[in-house]
């Protein structure tokens, strides 16, 4: 009896030591053991490319160079820079730009992305394709990844990284980035360099067209972010207009049909009522319309939202992006007056009262007024609108 007792108990404990070794060998190295093993070589020696560049000193001139930009540039309510930068336990100004395509967002990225010392987080959600996340089963992940970046945690974000490799317009944008990864590419999409490099940059901005208004109120919820956030919206005949002329666009339903484009303005303007009444002071409504009439006044209320001056950077951009025309269909120079209207030129009368036809209720909550039939080439579409 003894006997037969341990021998089934040797069978078994082998049994499992056999599991046990089986599941180790198969289970791929996860990453965070990696990264490990990468800081364990560091200690003893930088990770150097052919370049010979270690990653600490790229960051290090990063540093340098923002704190030299900014050494004349007013932090409001703050004793220094060290106080915005994640890297010495500082909490960065953050701003989202929650939006559609098509609708000024280029434009406006551009405008905070002027102001130096600012890490653009343009698009996060590229790799969704020609989606709207308007709840599951994408909004979970889709906020992990946006969160993830606001905290400059790359980590656990290898299909944004791959995804990017292959789409670099994901990276080029974001300016300050992208000239290091210009020089140094061995770096630009691994994530110990960006971790580090994100870290220094006080100011963090993102944009994204994926995500529906309503979804954004985890970010405002989460205190360890502080997050702001802009809905920019635009006029459903101009942004349909617009994207007709787009490729990736006709064929994909959250795209060229008006009924979900303005189904989703009503929507963002219920949560752009809530999230005001919520977050007075981290949530703000903006039209594109607006901001191309008076860019000066409507830039200065944004700077002001974010708590900071209007730099000379960003008056610089606004002077030679606001009143010539020049540049391709993705371009921001242009002629900000008259570029919010090109519709009224472009579209048909059917293909604008089809519109109209979808939209009545979303253009009335957002002031944006239909035409009549015999006066749709010249008449003024924009009236006041409120949030209430
Ligand atoms: C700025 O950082 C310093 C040093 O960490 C800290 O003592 C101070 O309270 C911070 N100030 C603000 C306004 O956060
Ligand atoms: C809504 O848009 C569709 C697709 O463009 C169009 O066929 C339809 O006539 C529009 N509906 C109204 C009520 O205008
Ligand atoms: C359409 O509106 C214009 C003014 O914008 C007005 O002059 C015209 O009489 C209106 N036409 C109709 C059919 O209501």
């Amino acid at each position: 009896m003894i006997r037969r007792k341990e021998f089934f108990g040797i069978v078994i404990l082998a049994l499992i030591c056999f599991l046990f070794i089986t599941f180790c060998e198969k289970s791929p190295t996860p990453i965070h053991s990696r990264s490990v093993a990468f800081q364990a070589i560091e200690i003893e020696q930088p990770r150097v490319l052919n370049n010979h560049i270690s990653i600490e000193e790229l960051v290090n001139i990063q540093r340098t160079k923002l704190q030299r930009e900014l050494q004349d540039y007013k932090l409001p309510d703050r004793e220094s820079l060290a106080n915005l930068t994640i890297e010495d336990g500082g909490q960065p100004i953050r701003t989202v730009i929650i939006t559609t395509w098509r609708s000024g967002s280029t434009f406006l990225g551009d405008i905070l992305n002027a102001l130096p010392g600012n890490y653009y987080h343009y698009e996060p959600l590229l790799d969704y394709g020609i989606i709207q996340i308007r709840g599951p089963p994408y909004s979970e992940s889709a906020l992990n990844v946006m969160k993830s970046l606001l905290n400059c945690d790359y980590t656990n974000l290898q299909r944004y990284l791959e995804f990017g490799m292959s789409h670099i317009y994901l990276f080029t944008h974001n300016k300050r980035l992208w000239s290091q990864c210009e020089a140094y590419p061995d770096y630009c999409w691994d994530p110990d360099f960006l971790n580090d490099f994100c870290r220094v940059f006080p100011f963090q901005s993102m944009k994204t067209v994926r995500l529906r208004l309503k979804l954004a109120e985890e970010l405002l919820e989460d205190d360890t972010l502080k997050v702001k956030v802009v809905l920019l919206v635009r006029d459903p005949r101009g942004t349909l207009q617009s994207r007709k002329h787009r490729d990736w666009c006709p064929g994909e339903p959250d795209c060229d049909q008006p009924s979900y484009l303005c189904s989703d303005m009503v929507s963002d303007y219920s949560a752009a009522i809530r999230l005001s009444k919520l977050y007075p002071t981290r949530f703000k409504a903006l039209r594109y319309e607006d901001l191309s009439l008076n860019p000066y006044e409507n830039v200065e209320s944004l700077f002001d939202f974010m708590g900071l001056k209007v730099h000379p950077a960003v008056k610089d951009f606004l002077d030679s992006h606001t009143t010539v025309n020049v540049g391709g269909v993705s371009s921001t120079y242009r002629d900000s007056k008259n570029a919010p209207f090109h519709w009224r030129a472009d579209l048909s009368v059917g293909e604008i009262q089809a519109i109209e036809g979808n939209c009545s209720e979303a253009m009335k909550l957002w002031g944006y007024i239909r035409s009549n039939g015999s006066n749709v080439k010249d008449f003024y579409p924009l009236s006041a609108y409120d949030i209430k």
